[in-house]
């Protein structure tokens, strides 16, 4: 087994729990191969764990234990157990599960998603991806799936050293899978965005489910409808979708149909930032905002500020008073009290109130992870909004 030794103030955060290691954190490695095993030791010999190392990538080493033990079937079998176990209370009324959240579940690299009888998998780094006969083999003796499918996708990946895939590695399956959240009817899409449906909005949506009783909801950045559909399950009225993805409107379209909702729906293809300063949404009584992450480094933090609060702006200006605002931020570099005052600063811009009736967050099968702060991501607010002499 290849070794490395950290430099002799090792950083607080990696001795408590954090998996990374820093190249400017090593003292001295011998040089394996990228992907490979490696035991980490303190300047004064101590063991810290074993990882998988990189030589293309800052991060060099992500820990995937903190003790001498193997990584073989029955190390990755142990963890998605444990993993599962946790987070068990989720499947009630839904079959859909996230089961493995990267580092949250000391797997870096690594994402699966069940969709009822399947499993999407993510291998994210070319460590982890070395494992992948291990992964996939503890996944089928665990879950038994109908099919696992590979969809390794995004910018890091070719960084990694890897492609991206979007097969059926073990048995097969449709295009869209179908599986049950909250109890409503949807559909992942093999060949669309991340792993197919964005489960950590779960509890998010089903809290806005049971506060939109009668009401017109538009939701923007909708993808398949995860919002909308919730809305409407929870007695909306009528619920327009607005995204920029014709395909994801597509499947959204087929979700609305499973549910027998239809007739209730409009589908808007469009910009969303285009859409809000085009057309009125004052007859609307809820407006979801969920848009993609906006800024990935610390220097385009303003500009997503400004995005978030452009948006935002926008759906207060227009919303009647005693109506709501559903809105949320995947934008991890920002802290939830950045995101917030940028909604206060649209608040003020607009000279409207806005009492926050729910605060929300990761659902426990998107753990937030205290020594990890990368690990937590979605915030999630639902305002209801008042012109200040109507308050
Ligand atoms: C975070 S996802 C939304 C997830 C969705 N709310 C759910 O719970 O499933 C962001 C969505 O925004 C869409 N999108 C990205 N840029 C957009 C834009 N400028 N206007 C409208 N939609 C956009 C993407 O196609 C994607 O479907």
């Amino acid at each position: 087994m290849n070794s490395a030794v950290l430099k002799r103030n090792i950083k607080k955060r990696i001795s408590m729990g954090h998996p990374w290691i820093y190249d400017n954190e090593i003292e001295r490695c011998e040089t394996p191969i990228d992907g490979s095993l490696v035991d980490v030791f303190t300047f004064s010999g101590q063991f810290v764990g074993r990882g998988y190392y990189n030589s293309n990538s800052i991060i060099r080493i992500r820990l995937l234990t903190r003790k001498n033990v193997s990584i073989d079937r029955e190390f990755f079998k142990e963890k998605f157990s444990k993993a599962y176990r946790s987070r068990e209370s989720l499947l009630r009324n839904s079959n859909a599960v996230r089961i493995v959240f990267g580092e949250a579940d000391g797997l870096p690299g690594l994402i699966v998603d069940k969709f009822s009888d399947y499993l999407v998998v993510q291998f994210n780094t070319l460590g982890i991806n070395t494992f992948r006969d291990e992964i996939v083999e503890s996944l089928v003796k665990l879950f038994n799936p109908t099919g696992i499918f590979e969809k390794s996708e995004g910018l890091a990946l070719s960084k990694e050293g890897l492609e991206r895939k979007e097969e059926w590695i073990h048995g097969k399956g449709p295009e869209l899978i179908p599986f049950v959240l909250n109890g409503i009817k949807f559909l992942a899409d093999t060949k669309g965005q991340k792993t197919g449906f964005f489960l950590d909005q779960r509890e998010n949506a089903l809290r806005l489910s049971s506060m939109s009783g009668g009401g017109r909801v538009i939701d923007l950045f909708s993808y398949t409808g995860n919002f909308a559909l919730h809305c409407l399950a929870g007695g909306a009225r009528a619920a327009t979708l607005v995204d920029v993805s014709q395909r994801a409107l597509d499947v959204a379209s087929e979700n609305a149909s499973l549910n027998g909702w239809k007739d209730r729906c409009t589908f808007i293809t469009a910009n969303a930032f285009d859409f809000l300063r085009e057309s009125d949404q004052s007859s609307f009584d809820i407006i979801v905002i969920d848009p993609p992450a906006m800024a990935k480094s610390s220097s385009s933090k303003a500009n997503a500020l400004r995005g978030y609060k452009e948006l935002n702006l926008r759906a207060i200006k227009s919303l009647r008073s005693g109506r709501l605002l559903a809105t949320s931020s995947c934008t991890q570099i920002l802290s939830e009290e950045e995101w917030q005052r940028s909604i206060n600063d649209a608040f003020q811009d607009s000279k409207k109130l806005g009492i926050v009736s729910f605060r929300g967050g990761q659902p426990s099968d998107h753990p937030e992870v205290s020594s990890i702060y990368e690990t937590k991501y979605l915030k999630f607010l639902i305002y209801r909004v008042f012109g200040i002499n109507e308050f």
